[in-house]
């Protein structure tokens, strides 16, 4: 049975989904300002985080707060905080293109500990809780169980502009493309791990994300049975800014691989 908190997760996360769907089916309505190169901040993405701000707030008041358009605001509680991503994949959204999702984590003492990942456009609702397992629409997901690199395929992202990390990338897509079944770059990284968790994808990587897009889906991949860790892998894959993720059977060849092409060291 799902525990309070998560009950308030998912409940903010449909209160914004309603709100995103209802954007979207208006996109070229939207009034679009550009943060970065390519990198989009929609009145839809401020509304969303407003929306789950206020309904997270509301039901756990002393909790810290890390999202996406608001930042850092630490609360009396030092050792819990939300991290939220309240329209991960602005692009396709922007786009009209029906691949994007809320992310909503739990941090407790530095560790993920309850996850929504919910894609609004196909109502696909994935859960975790740390030691529960993780759920789509309340039926258990697993990791795939596929052994072979040739039957298996990947996800990948780039972030806005490349921010560096673009020769990596492609180096790793040379030598990943001819051994697999193929690599994706679908441009949502929450709903990536959200399908490593599900099975639909086998792996997942990217160099330079951050915490927001990737803190959900980290536990629902480790809560269907994979392994999620940093390229450098003594780091916290939540805060490292790089994330290789995978099946049980596969993560040991599938993250030497990635980590041919190692990461340099936080500053
Ligand atoms: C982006 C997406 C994309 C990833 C980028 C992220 P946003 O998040 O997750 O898949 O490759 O690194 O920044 O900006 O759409 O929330």
């Amino acid at each position: 049975m799902a525990s309070a908190n998560l009950n308030v997760m998912i409940k903010a996360a449909r209160k914004a989904g309603r709100s995103l769907v209802k954007d979207f089916r208006e996109v070229e309505n939207l009034q679009v300002s550009v943060k970065g190169a390519g990198d989009f901040v929609t009145r839809a993405d401020r509304e969303a985080e407003r929306v789950i701000k206020e309904e997270l707030r509301a039901a756990r008041p002393n909790y810290g707060w890390l999202g996406e358009e608001t930042g850092e605001d630490a609360g009396e509680d030092p050792t819990r905080r939300w991290i939220v991503d309240p329209l991960d994949g602005t692009t396709n959204f922007l786009h009209g293109l029906p691949h994007w999702a809320i992310s909503i984590a739990l941090e407790h003492k530095g560790e993920i500990v309850a996850a929504v990942v919910y894609d609004a456009a196909k109502d696909e609702m994935f859960t975790a809780e740390k030691g529960d397992g993780a759920f789509m629409n309340n039926q258990r997901i697993r990791v795939s169980g596929r052994r072979q690199m040739i039957e298996s395929i990947f996800a990948t992202g780039v972030p806005f502009g490349g921010r560096g990390t673009l020769p990596a990338t492609l180096a790793d897509l040379a030598r990943l493309m001819p051994m697999t079944a193929g690599v994706r770059r679908w441009g949502a990284a929450a709903l990536d791990l959200a399908y490593v968790a599900s099975g639909r994808y086998d792996g997942y990587w990217e160099r330079g994300i951050n915490a927001w897009d990737v803190a959900a889906g980290i536990l629902l991949v480790k809560e269907a049975g994979g392994f999620v860790e940093s390229i450098r892998s003594e780091e916290n894959p939540v805060t490292s800014g790089n994330i290789v993720a995978g099946n049980a059977l596969l993560f040991p060849q599938f993250a030497e691989i990635i980590r041919e092409r190692p990461e340099p060291r936080k500053a």
